[in-house]
């Protein structure tokens, strides 16, 4: 990496070291939420998947534990990778695997992605349970729970289903491009309920369902007391070799997800596709996952992802780590002239990372730059509100430093966030980047709320309907802000800032 530079994040979970990619097991257990995440315990690209763990109060300050459930060899010299997977409270020890008399213990169902030498011989979904919170796990002595006997059948997530008393698992066949979803009422028996897909993007392996319901809000933000169900999937950029993550607007009955076509979101990724919306428009969010049982003061749903993308994933210039989880989002759905929107928003909490402020008003623009910080820590966040008037491109330059920036940009329709020149740019070819967004001005007025945090950039556009997430690399500590109206007049009405308190002690 660049020598002197730190490109840990100060506002997001970060593994002390080592590499690190998929949230797994995202549960609220007894005062604690957990994340469990893919990590390589023994170095800093992927390899040697175990379960990482962490626990926090709020879902923002974070407790490192060691390994949960480490990558294991059995005595015929197949190894068993720890892939990703979910977990649930079993409440009630409906499974039997909880202590006897205990009221509940946590259950983890993950994929084994098993391989003797080089040789993958097949995924399948694997239990472990724990009766101390999350802190030692036992693989469940009946493994595997759910062999088809494919080497591409994956992500097991499972939530509780109260209508029919049961647990409704996803899980994808990956180059099928399907999810299938399964139901069980003592996590170790599962039953095959209904597959969904092909559909939407089919270019890359399906990974990482997510199925969730989702309160609808009207277009000012208002509870309509409705709600529709999501199912998120990794894969699916409308840039080829990127992954990203789409998703799907339908219903649930308990059994099979249906998509409503009258309520699938526009713009589709492509033209050809007629459903599969895109969650994130930038290239460092994917593997995102929803918390299972959230306490009645964090409804949900909440999300977490992983910032990075296959397709540079193991050369990101950072040691001695690599990954980061995104700020948790919490998800709506929102009426808009556009149809339902997928809405995603920094959770409430976030908040309390505000540090000191800086504010600034009414600030004309005609064909012109002014720099508003010269030299500022990498780790702040941003609210603003601009009138895009007549200028043909008006934004704001990020990690300005002498010879580099990162552009947000308002422009003919369209939020783009240009990382070309954003610092090292250099360590993958596919790296260097522009992404797009579609962004329509309310009342003529478009809203974001940015936060840059060292190493990411995670943009929430007009209350969360549109966010772009990119890791940048500047090669210098602090950086400068400028903003600008080109081509004619934009009006900045508000200008926030805040610096964002280290999350770390
Ligand atoms: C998604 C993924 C999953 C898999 C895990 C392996 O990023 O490819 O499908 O379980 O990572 O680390």
């Amino acid at each position: 990496g660049q020598i002197g530079i730190d490109y840990r994040p100060q506002s997001r979970f970060t593994p002390p070291k080592n590499w690190i990619n998929d949230p797994n097991g995202l549960v609220y257990h007894d005062g604690e939420y957990h994340l469990f995440y893919q990590y390589n315990p023994f170095g800093n690209v992927w390899g040697h998947m175990s379960w990482g763990h962490a626990v926090s109060k709020d879902l923002l300050h974070w407790e490192h534990l060691p390994v949960a459930i480490p990558e294991f060899t059995d005595s015929d010299g197949k190894t068993t990778a720890i892939f990703s997977g979910g977990a649930v409270v079993d409440k009630g020890n409906r499974s039997g695997l909880c202590p006897a008399g205990s009221k509940d213990c946590l259950i983890a169902l993950y994929t084994g992605n098993v391989t003797a030498g080089d040789k993958q011989l097949v995924q399948y979904q694997n239990l472990a349970y724990s009766a101390d919170k999350g802190r030692t796990w036992k693989q469940y002595d009946k493994n595997p729970i759910l062999d088809i006997g494919s080497k591409e059948f994956r992500d097991p997530n499972a939530f509780w289903y109260e209508p029919e008393q049961k647990w409704v698992m996803a899980t994808v066949k990956a180059t099928e491009h399907r999810a299938a979803f399964y139901s069980s009422t003592d996590l170790k028996n599962w039953t095959l309920m209904s597959h969904f897909g092909p559909v939407g993007d089919t270019s890359k392996v399906w990974e990482c369902p997510g199925l969730m319901q989702v309160p609808v809000h009207t277009e000012a933000g208002q509870p309509t007391g409705r709600s529709k169900w999501v199912l998120f999937i990794s894969a699916g950029f409308p840039q080829k070799d990127y992954v990203g993550t789409q998703y799907f607007v339908g219903d649930f009955d308990g059994k099979t997800f249906t998509l409503d076509p009258a309520a699938q979101p526009k713009p589709v990724p492509s033209a050809n596709d007629y459903a599969g919306a895109l969650v994130d428009y930038g290239k460092d969010y994917y593997a995102a996952v929803p918390y299972n049982n959230l306490p009645a003061s964090q409804p949900g749903p909440v999300m977490l992802g992983w910032h990075n993308n296959w397709a540079y994933g193991n050369e990101l210039p950072t040691t001695p780590f690599k990954g980061a989880m995104s700020l948790p989002r919490q998800i709506t759905l929102r009426q808009t002239q556009d149809g339902l929107q997928l809405v995603q928003q920094p959770i409430e909490g976030v908040r309390t990372l505000r540090g000191a402020q800086t504010n600034r008003q009414a600030i004309q623009l005609t064909s012109q730059s002014q720099t508003l910080e010269k030299a500022t820590d990498n780790a702040y966040e941003l609210e603003v509100e601009l009138k895009p008037g007549t200028a043909k491109r008006v934004g704001l330059k990020l990690a300005k430093g002498t010879n580099e920036e990162t552009i947000l940009q308002y422009t003919d329709g369209k939020l783009q966030l240009d990382r070309r020149r954003s610092g090292n740019v250099s360590f993958s070819p596919r790296f260097p980047s522009v992404e797009e967004a579609p962004l329509r001005p309310k009342n003529g007025v478009i809203k974001l709320r940015i936060f840059v945090d060292k190493s990411v950039v995670e943009v929430f556009a007009n209350d969360g309907e549109r966010v772009i997430t990119d890791l940048i690399f500047p090669t210098e500590t602090a950086g400068g802000i400028d903003i600008f109206a080109e081509e004619g007049s934009a009006e900045f009405v508000k200008l926030t800032r805040w610096a964002l308190k280290p999350i770390r002690q």
